[in-house]
């Protein structure tokens, strides 16, 4: 072995590696992010559009992405390189190189937040609140300390930091598999507080009887940008976890393990929101710090909340610290394969990088103007990085990297990939299907209906 295959590492075990990729993919994305965008579009429609997009797009891109990681061993950019050496295709990989530090950067943000909130909620901050507005007046003090998100932030990006250049298998593998099912077990209970509060049913309601006349491009853009992110998708961060498989795994069975664990932790974090929100009074629509103001009115109607309460951010910022984690490794491996970095060196300057990027978010949510609510836009920094490399940018990645699979490497040599050592692959015609029409005429679409509409974010 090379240092530089030395420095890349691989996964223990196939479990190993779905535990993994479920913990890059199950995140902020599914319990922050998930019902906050379905409650500013329209709640149980948005639902449904999310999860027929999981399926017909997030999927196959999820296999696609594998199998390329997998076939090349190498970060995005690398892999495009190794594939179509010279060709503009690595610049899929640039672009997702780059959306991954963008998506870090405010990622780290809010993940700083619940670290913020498990202390706050340990010292007894919510123990006496009454109402959700007393819970919304706690979060706007809380995010106008510029001082306290700047800190949170670096906290987290060490953290993060830390583990990554540990390197793979020995950092991500060892967290992921204890926390997360307490997590799960952890959301299932607070389900079933918020279901059997007073006032609950509308909630239910709002969340899982679908308003159809409530679709439009928006909607489906923010469906597609949210299915993708939650399941990591469209910046390469599959294409690098994949490169540590081995050859005798199934990618699709993986693929599908992942998406469906994704798929229920996002059903379920609705399931907890949803029905408090309403019992409570509170806006669905209220944005970006919905978790931080639903979330602790629960337990303050909870025996034994705090301790609900801590764990639950807890183990909150451990699901976003093995997602960072993976945000940080697709620069940080294009850097150790492409410029033969030492890995501590890649995430140094990688963390670095986000964390410059991501100071105009950490103060945008307290700000009382200004980077709060952007001139042009009308809404916040930290939204707008949201936008851009959380919905765009990914869904730009994923409709080039289902090209990409589809035309130009090719249908037939991915499914030679995925079926490596015997390995059957029963649904690859609707897999071709789904890759060559669905997803890029799908995403093109929505692409075309938002511009033409003006419904931009
Ligand atoms: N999927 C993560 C979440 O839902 O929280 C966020 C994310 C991680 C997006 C890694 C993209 C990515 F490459």
């Amino acid at each position: 072995m090379t240092p530089i295959e030395q420095d890349r590492g691989s996964w223990g075990s196939k479990a190993g590696f779905i535990i993994a990729a479920a913990g890059s993919a199950i995140g902020l994305g599914n319990i922050w992010r998930f019902p906050y965008v379905a409650g500013q579009n329209g709640g149980a429609a948005f639902v449904l559009i999310y999860i027929i997009f999981v399926v017909l797009i997030g999927l196959p891109v999820m296999i696609t992405e594998l199998a390329i990681g997998r076939h090349t061993k190498k970060n995005p950019w690398g892999a495009f390189e190794l594939l179509f050496p010279k060709s503009v295709w690595r610049f899929v990989g640039g672009l997702g190189i780059f959306t991954g530090i963008g998506i870090l950067s405010f990622y780290a943000v809010i993940a700083g937040f619940t670290l913020g909130y498990f202390f706050k909620i340990i010292k007894g901050d919510f123990s006496s609140i009454a109402s959700g507005d007393q819970a919304a007046a706690i979060f706007t003090a809380f995010t106008a300390n510029p001082y306290l998100a700047i800190s949170l932030l670096v906290a987290f990006i060490l953290i993060t930091g830390l583990i990554v250049a540990g390197g793979v298998s020995a950092g991500i593998e060892r967290w992921s598999k204890i926390l997360m099912p307490i997590l799960f077990v952890l959301l299932i209970v607070l389900a079933i507080r918020s279901i059997t509060l007073e006032g609950a049913s509308k909630g239910l309601e709002f969340y899982l009887k679908p308003d159809i006349s409530k679709i439009n491009p928006g909607v489906l853009a923010r469906a597609l940008g949210q299915a993708l992110f939650s399941l990591s998708l469209g910046m390469g961060a599959m294409i690098t976890y994949g490169s540590y498989i081995s050859r005798k795994d199934n990618l699709v069975t993986s693929a599908a393990s992942v998406v469906f664990f994704d798929t229920i932790i996002a059903i379920l974090a609705g399931l907890v929101m949803f029905p408090a929100l309403f019992a409570m009074g509170l806006d669905p629509a209220g944005g970006a710090g919905l978790v931080f103001v639903v979330l602790p009115s629960i337990f303050a109607k909870m025996p034994g909340g705090i301790l609900f309460g801590a764990g639950i951010f807890l183990l909150l910022a451990v699901a976003a610290l093995t997602s960072t984690i993976s945000l940080l490794e697709v620069p940080v491996s294009y850097f150790v394969d492409e410029k033969k970095w030492p890995r501590k060196k890649a995430v140094i300057w990688m963390s670095v990088a986000a964390f410059v990027m991501g100071l105009p978010s950490a103060v945008s949510l307290g700000a009382s103007d200004g980077l709060s609510k952007l001139p042009l836009v009308g809404f916040g920094f930290l939204d707008l990085m949201n936008a851009i490399f959380g919905n765009y940018s990914l869904s730009i990645g994923s409709l080039l990297i289902a090209v990409f699979a589809g035309y130009k490497w090719g249908a037939k040599v991915v499914i030679a990939e995925i079926q490596k050592e015997g390995v059957a692959f029963q649904l690859k015609h609707v897999w071709t299907f789904l890759i060559r029409f669905v997803c890029p005429v799908a995403i093109a679409i929505i692409f075309v209906y938002i511009i033409v509409t003006g419904n931009y974010f």
